[in-house]
């Protein structure tokens, strides 16, 4: 093992930029190379490449976003691409890879791990934390005090007012950060793909929350989750069954995948990035590093993507109990 190279890719998440430089450090430590991609397998397809050392990433583990940028790339779909991409490695003699994203980029790079003779190692970075197999992703933990801090805001206008407010946050087909920041908020409801829950028990719950003495309401909905999916749809739905509520929609987006990260994103962040390049000089390939029960984990790509990852059930229960 000579030279590693290291790209970002799929949708971004704060604490990015502090794995990229934990696998550069950790190159320079070992004394290898490394090198970054620019927009994730879209740049490597493009020869888009900068050769790194331990300086070139100062200055960085504060920042959200990621320096060497992102992309989701439809060329690397395609076998030509991948053909590609791996002669511009070639060419560079890079001789092992380092990839940080989502099920998208895990599926990607084993695809291209398999197809060609180069390790590939994973590092789990989105906010969704829908990867099976590690307790957490890098920029989770940042997005839920981001969609916390917001919250609050809206608590107070939606108490002076009486309202109830829908707040939409990400999570496409997972519910972690719609249970965490729920709980974390003080949210009445909480609407995750995981769950079920039905219009019918949505408005019993607020009609009985409205009679226990609440006056104003906050329902956090995950973006994927079925009742929610078209917001407006259901506070159109809840100001038609629940008159006495005054109802009000804010939508979160993409302020949840930006912002400086948290210290805990920045700690998880720097042992991936440092387990990636040790599990490469260990002769480890096809695998994630994760973080299981507090220790590091090399958790197979198929794993990683296809397991099931479970919503925590005692918190849906901590949730229901502390929302009375
Ligand atoms: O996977 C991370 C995520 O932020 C999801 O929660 C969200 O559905 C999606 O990316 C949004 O993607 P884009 O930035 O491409 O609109």
């Amino acid at each position: 093992l000579n030279k590693i190279a290291v790209l970002t890719s799929g949708g971004d998440s704060p604490g990015m930029n502090a794995a990229i430089r934990a696998v550069v450090r950790n190159t320079t430590y070992q004394n290898l190379k490394c090198v970054g991609v620019y927009r994730g397998f879209q740049g490597l397809i493009e020869n888009d490449f900068i050769d790194l050392d331990a300086r070139s990433v100062k200055n960085i583990i504060n920042r959200g976003g990621t320096f060497l940028k992102s992309a989701r790339s439809k060329d690397f779909r395609e076998a030509e691409g991948r053909q590609k991409a791996y002669q511009n490695l070639k060419n560079r003699d890079v001789d092992a890879l380092v990839v940080i994203g989502g099920d998208g980029t895990f599926t990607g790079a084993s695809i291209f791990s398999n197809e060609f003779d180069i390790p590939v190692i994973g590092i789990p970075g989105t906010i969704d934390n829908d990867i099976n197999g590690t307790d957490f992703t890098i920029g989770y933990d940042t997005a839920l005090n981001t969609v916390v801090e917001a919250i609050d805001k809206i608590r107070d206008t939606a108490s002076s007012h009486d309202r109830l407010f829908l707040v939409e946050v990400m999570g496409r087909d997972a519910g972690d950060i719609a249970l965490n920041s729920g709980v974390g908020a003080g949210a009445e409801e909480i609407l995750i793909p995981e769950e079920d829950l039905g219009t019918n028990r949505l408005l019993e719950s607020l009609r009985k929350s409205r009679t226990s003495g609440k006056t104003s309401s906050i329902v956090v909905v995950a973006e994927g989750d079925q009742i929610g999916k078209n917001i407006t749809k259901l506070a159109g739905y809840i100001q038609d069954n629940l008159p006495e509520y005054e109802v009000k929609v804010t939508v979160l987006g993409h302020i949840q995948r930006g912002g400086s990260p948290s210290c805990y994103d920045r700690v998880l962040a720097s042992r991936l990035g440092v387990a990636a390049v040790d599990a490469l000089i260990d002769g480890k390939s096809n695998i994630m590093v994760g973080v299981s029960h507090k220790k590091i984990v090399h958790v197979p790509f198929e794993v990683a993507i296809n397991g099931q990852k479970t919503i925590d059930n005692d918190l849906i229960r901590v949730a229901d109990i502390v929302s009375t």
